[in-house]
């Protein structure tokens, strides 16, 4: 039996988990900048609110007499076996969080035997994140940990500095990349904008840019000393990558191949994908596989909720293409709700958020195995042996409408 009920560290971890209350503790521990960063979302957080009612007008019916004594959650994704299908979410500038930034969250997440994705807009250096990912995966309690690491591209215009980037991705492990699509620019967040948020953000040690050999000659050919003026390297680092520029299907293509050809041929996927159109061309480019998201609301206010999304497209392309879902997921009836509509795999983002800045790595271990430990009991509650098994029959044991 897999034991997700001990948590890995000495600390007391037992703080109550519910979504709700991870907010008000993570409220409590972070900066008014910090905490602002974290939960602020598009707008009227129409979309954010989307997000969460999609997920009640489907409900589970449970079913009886299924003989559940021998269940599990493990799952593979990409040909790599992990232990639910429950990945780290990228999530950027981490020290905002804890100290330590990303690397308490990576070595979480191989004790944990999940994934784990790694943001662009990093707080720490590729390598380092990818060595705390393996030596939790080495270290996890059970020996059920893995190292199964997604490094998540926000693609500069600079083309040497994308190469760069992938070229460290791939020397230190990571075994697919992921290409955000939907933030080329940061979304109208009324909290950061009131609050001259954005330029907090430089000063956070955007670490994983300022480690990179190419872009430290842009920060010499620019004149800028990233040890006496920080937020000025900071500030290049984001201009660099995100520019308020879009980029375009070509690009895409050409990132792709790109790190196939760096890879030797590991996927490479599309995140923030929202419509059939898009889902559909993702397709016939030839991307491996897609995580139908909003950026959990933080993007454009007012739009369709992820999860409604996630049913057409799933319709559409789910026999093509490796379908995965983010945004809103708070708990494990949410994960099987979205398996049960067709997504393959379920990322989660704020949840783990609230458990760094809680407390750090053992705070992530505590919220993350409890959301397993959940989704254990639920599929043992509503008749359900395996993951395989909620993706073949859950679509005919939910309730859906209004
Ligand atoms: C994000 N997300 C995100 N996505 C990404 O591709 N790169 C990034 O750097 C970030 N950064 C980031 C910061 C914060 C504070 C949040 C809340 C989110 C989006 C993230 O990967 C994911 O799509 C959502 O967080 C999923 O929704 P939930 O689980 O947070 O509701």
């Amino acid at each position: 039996r897999q034991n997700f009920w001990k948590s890995n560290e000495g600390e007391n971890p037992l703080f109550n988990t519910d979504p709700g209350h991870l907010e008000e503790q993570a409220k409590a521990k972070l900066t008014q900048n910090g905490w602002f960063y974290a939960s602020s979302n598009a707008g009227q957080s129409h979309t954010h609110t989307a997000n969460r009612q999609a997920f009640y007008r489907h409900r589970i019916i449970p079913r009886m007499l299924v003989d559940t004594n021998l269940r599990d959650t493990k799952t593979s994704i990409f040909g790599h076996e992990v232990n639910a299908p429950i990945g780290f979410a990228p999530v950027g500038i981490n020290k905002i969080y804890h100290p330590h930034g990303e690397l308490p969250v990576a070595s979480a997440a191989g004790g944990l035997g999940l994934p784990y994705a790694l943001s662009t807009a990093g707080s720490q250096p590729i390598e380092d994140v990818a060595a705390s990912n393996d030596a939790g995966a080495a270290h996890s309690k059970d020996g059920s940990g893995s190292a199964v690491r997604f490094f998540q591209l926000y693609m500069p215009h600079d083309d040497e500095l994308t190469r760069s980037l992938l070229q460290r991705a791939v020397d230190s492990g990571f075994t697919a990349c992921i290409l955000t699509l939907d933030t080329w620019q940061l979304g109208w967040r009324h909290d950061d904008v009131a609050t001259s948020n954005y330029a907090f953000y430089h000063g956070q040690g955007a670490d994983l840019g300022l480690t990179d050999p190419v872009f430290q000659r842009r920060l010499k050919e620019a004149g800028i000393d990233p040890k006496t003026q920080p937020n000025e390297a900071g500030a290049m680092w984001i201009d660099n990558v995100w520019h308020g520029r879009a980029h375009t299907w070509e690009k895409a293509v050409w990132a792709m191949k790109l790190w196939k050809e760096l890879s030797g041929g590991k996927p490479f996927c599309l995140k923030g994908i929202q419509s059939v159109d898009d889902a559909q061309k993702a397709v016939e480019h030839g991307f491996d596989g897609i995580v139908v998201s909003n950026h959990a609301g933080r993007q454009v206010d007012g739009a369709v909720a992820s999860l409604d999304a996630l049913e057409k497209i799933v319709q559409a392309v789910g026999d093509k293409t490796y379908v995965m879902y983010d945004s809103g997921v708070r708990s494990a009836s949410d994960v099987f709700k979205a398996l049960a509509l067709g997504a393959q795999f379920v990322w989660i983002g704020r949840l783990w958020i609230w458990g760094l800045s809680i407390m750090g790595e053992t705070g992530v271990d505590h919220v993350v195995r409890s959301l397993l430990a959940d989704l254990d009991i639920l599929m043992n509650v509503a008749g359900f042996q395996s993951i395989d098994q909620i993706k073949k029959d859950g679509r005919k044991h939910l309730e859906s409408g209004p």
